[in-house]
Formats: C-alpha cells, structure tokens, sequence
C-alpha cells in the first residue's frame, strides 16, 4: 500500500471557538464516511474510524502496520451507548458508574453491530468512554462509535502530543487533532467479564488493581501483566503477545537499592553511550561521567504520576540519541507502579539486572 494522504492538522485547544466546533464537525463527518482521525484522549492519542465499518478497520491496521487479529477498542460517550454494540451485565454497570468516563476499557461479548474485523476476529469487544473533552466532541460529532488503537506505528511507544502522531503517521491518516499533551500518558487500564462475572485485569493503567477491587470483590490479574508469556501460551488479549514499547536500542531495567544503582550506572557511563531514564534526585550524581544531554528525568523516585506522563516521551527521546544501551529503574508493581512496570518490562523485553 502506498501513502499519499495529504494529512490535515487542526488544532482544537478551544472548544469554545466556532473555528473549532466546525473542525470537530468535519472530523466527525470524516470517520462517518470511512477515513481515519487521530485524536487526543486523557491516555494516549487515539487512531480513529468508524467501529461499524469493516474497511475502516481495514485502514487502521494498515495505517498502524499493525496485525488484524490485535482487536481495537471502541469509543462511545456514554455507558449506556454500549448497548446496541455489546451485551452489558451488572459488574459493567458498577464499573461504568465508579470509574467513566475516564481511563477503562471493559471487554464484553460482541453483539453483531460490530463487524469481527473490529475485533479481530473475536466474539468480544473492547468498550470505553474516554473523558478528554475533544474525544467526547468528537464521538458525538461522528455519531457513530469510534475504533481507535493509540495513534503509533505499531511497535513504536504511545504518542502523548501531535508531535509524536506527526512521526508516526504523517501521510497515513486524514486529519490529526491537536489537543495538546495527553494528561495520564499510559494507555487505559483493560479488564474482561467472562460469563460467571468473574473481573480479569488485562492491562494495568491508571485505574489501579486497588481501585477497582474498591467496587468488584474479586480482580484477577492476568499472568501475561507482570511475566513473560511461554512458548505457545494461550493470551487472552492478543496485544500481549505482540513486542510493544520498543526503541530501537536495547532497554536494561534496573533493580536495585539506590546507592547500588547510581554507583552501576556510573560505572556503565565510564564504558559505554548510555542514555539513563532517571529519577531527578539522581542527576547530581550522573552528570559528572557523562553528556548530561543522555539524561532523561521521569520525574522523582516517588511521583508515579509524573514517571506514567512522560515514560513514552523519554522512550522516544532516547531512541533518538542513538545510544549504545538505554537504562531505566524497575518500577515497582503496586498502585500505578504496575501500569509502569507492565510497559516497562515490554520496552525491555523482559530484561532485568538485580543489583
Ligand atoms: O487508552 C487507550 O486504551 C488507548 C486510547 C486511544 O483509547 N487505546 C489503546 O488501544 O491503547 P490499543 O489498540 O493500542 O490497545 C488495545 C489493547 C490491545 O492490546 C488489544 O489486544 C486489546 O486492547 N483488546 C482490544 N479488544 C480486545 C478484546 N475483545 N479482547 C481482548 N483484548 C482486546
Ligand atoms: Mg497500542
């Protein structure tokens, strides 16, 4: 397939400006007839067409380079929108109301509005009401539920900012949205309700492990969360199983007390080009050894928040830099820890030194 879209870029900060209300209006047109919008959400920019349209799935894998039996997520306004798309129960009402909109996505049995081309395959379909006012506008513009994965080539981090979509997919979709930064920057949190209404977590976001057992009883964590699939082991979201997050450099995590860390890293800088995802408190003691331009802060040891908003960010700077090896801290698997550690643990294809 060849690109030569011509891609349309928009910037929709106002939501109060006329200019934007008709922008909105002809990017909801767009994805009614066929083509693709890349939007921001308060997770990731989003890569959207028409969740009813077996071609505009078509289109988002190949515009992603990505496998069509890895599903895609719905985008609807509202909980109750997933009605004529999917049969709903009890624990995705309880759910709905503690938690959307916002970062949750609920898979739940297909109904036959959605095409399997959306599904990859499956007889199940991933639902979620984002909160980022622009998504919302734009759903409702569209009229249509909207399919969108995150906005990357397939393989690459999340974008979190029109710049990154531009990298990824400049020629390759109709029009881009520009809503500036993405506020969480780690995809949504997925759990599954099998037919006993047992609650599954899939992929760990910013609804946390805590938070959702706050409202259902009993969470499962899926093994593939924190551990590596085995060979022929059956996945039970197909995004598992494919390499993600991945910057061409190899990525090492490090686990470790502090004091040991920063001195193994000192001694790394000495012998090799090696871009460091640190914490802030750290630069003072790893910006003597080496180019400080190889440093990339994610914030400070204990804000989790500021490490999820600017993970992919720095994944992508660092990859530009061109290193030998890229290092990072192993984060630690409770509250948001886990959502972090789930990426990171991927970027690094399970790569991990205990010091
Ligand atoms: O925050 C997000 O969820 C972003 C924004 C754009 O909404 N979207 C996103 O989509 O991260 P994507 O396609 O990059 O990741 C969706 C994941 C994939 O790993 C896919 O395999 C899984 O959800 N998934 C989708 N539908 C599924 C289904 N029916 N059963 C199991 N897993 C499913
Ligand atoms: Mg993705």
């Amino acid at each position: 397939m060849t690109w030569n879209n011509a891609t349309e870029y928009l910037s929709v900060g106002d939501l109060t400006s006329t200019q934007v209300a008709s922008d909105l209006a002809r990017a909801g047109s767009c994805i009614r007839e066929g083509g693709l919008v890349v939007f921001p959400t308060e997770t990731v920019y989003g890569l959207g067409g028409d969740a009813t349209q077996a071609d505009s799935a078509r289109r988002i894998y190949a515009a992603k380079g990505r496998p069509s039996d890895n599903p895609l997520i719905i985008h609807i306004a509202e909980p109750a929108d997933a009605e004529p798309y999917a049969h709903t129960c009890d624990t995705y009402y309880r759910l709905a109301r503690a938690f959307m909109p916002g970062p949750l996505t609920v898979i739940l049995p297909r109904k036959e509005t959605i095409p399997t081309e959306t599904t990859g395959g499956l007889e199940t379909v991933a639902v979620r009401c984002p909160s980022h006012p622009v998504a919302r506008a734009l759903i409702s513009a569209a009229g249509v539920p909207i399919a969108a994965p995150s906005a990357n080539l397939s393989g690459k981090p999340s974008p979190t900012c029109a710049a990154h979509v531009k990298e990824d997919m400049d020629g390759r979709v109709d029009i881009i949205l520009d809503g500036g930064d993405s506020e969480i920057g780690l995809e949504s949190t997925i759990v599954s309700i099998d037919g006993e209404d047992r609650v599954t977590l899939l992929r760990p976001g910013a609804i946390t492990y805590d938070a959702l057992c706050m409202v259902v009883s009993e969470v499962q964590i899926a093994d593939a969360v924190t551990s590596q699939l085995k060979e022929g082991e059956r996945v039970l979201s197909p995004g598992m199983k494919y390499r993600h997050y991945a910057p061409d450099a190899p990525v090492i995590l490090l686990d470790g007390e502090p004091d040991t860390v920063v001195t193994y890293l000192q001694k790394e800088q000495c012998q090799k080009r090696c871009a460091i995802l640190c914490y802030e408190e750290e630069i003072p003691h790893l910006s003597q050894a080496a180019d400080a331009s190889l440093l990339f802060p994610v914030g400070s040891r204990d804000d989790l928040s500021a490490q999820a908003h600017t993970l992919f960010t720095l994944l992508r700077h660092a990859d530009r830099a061109k290193p030998d090896v890229i290092y990072a801290h192993l984060p630690p698997q409770s509250g948001l820890g886990l959502a972090l550690y789930n990426r990171m643990i991927r970027a690094a294809a399970h790569t991990i030194v205990r010091l």
